[in-house]
């Protein structure tokens, strides 16, 4: 008897991931008739995974201010480990990025929904390159909020997944912390988290939040 509820406690995780990867199987996916949405840039161009991009958000003014990489308050590391927004839409420009899909399987191409390390492009010293790769943090008692740092590993567990969807003005950018084995290469929105602005110090962070996400658009960094 108890071997048999073993058996059947061994059994369930196989049926829940073999269903699970049969639904969302990459093979399937390529046979699949519906055609995968590529993002756009500012200027109707699709996004490349080999180009880097402006994070530049929709608002004008006071709601504006480009996406940047910026020194984190209370932060132990050696290099500027926060992402940020601009307090207007009159500061600089903001840090490029890049956005690697967790599969190359869809060519160089950035389509909606599809799982993504996001990386700072900017050159840096040995020490701070790590610093270039998007994360999200530990919930911040203070702000409660988490907030989105960086410091990782392209590819890793240490980094952070994240993808872009559609918005009513433009894009929005959520955070899919489901395991990339479970849920290959594209995620469901209900297992993700929305990316938006916190105040942190008189300065505007990017956190997960539950109610107003960042509308974003992306622009082509020359
Ligand atoms: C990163 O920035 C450098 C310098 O601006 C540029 O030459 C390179 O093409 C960029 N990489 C990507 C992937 O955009």
């Amino acid at each position: 008897m108890k071997c048999l509820f073993l058996l059947c406690l061994c059994l369930v995780p196989i049926v829940v991931f073999s269903s699970t990867f049969t639904f969302q199987n990459p093979i399937d996916l390529s046979s699949d008739a519906t055609p995968r949405t590529p993002v756009l840039d500012l200027a109707d161009k699709e996004l490349d995974s080999r180009l880097s991009y402006r994070i530049i958000p929709t608002l004008r003014g006071g709601g504006g201010g480009e996406v940047y990489l910026g020194y984190s308050p209370n932060s132990a590391a050696p290099c500027p480990d926060g992402v940020f927004r601009y307090p207007s839409d009159i500061a600089p420009s903001g840090t490029p990025v890049r956005f690697i899909p967790l599969s190359m399987q869809f060519g160089s191409g950035i389509y909606e929904d599809q799982l993504l390390n996001i990386q700072f492009n900017i050159s840096t010293v040995k020490l701070c390159e790590s610093y270039t790769i998007w994360k999200v943090g530990d919930y911040d008692e203070s702000l409660g909020a988490m907030l989105l740092e960086t410091g990782g590993t392209i590819g890793e567990l240490d980094s952070s997944w994240f993808k872009i969807v559609k918005s009513s003005l433009a894009y929005n950018l959520l955070y899919c912390p489901s395991t990339p084995f479970i849920y290959p290469l594209f995620s469901d929105d209900n297992l993700c988290a929305k990316v938006g602005v916190v105040m942190q110090n008189g300065k505007r962070r990017l956190a997960l939040v539950n109610d107003h996400p960042l509308d974003v658009y992306f622009s082509k960094s020359s």
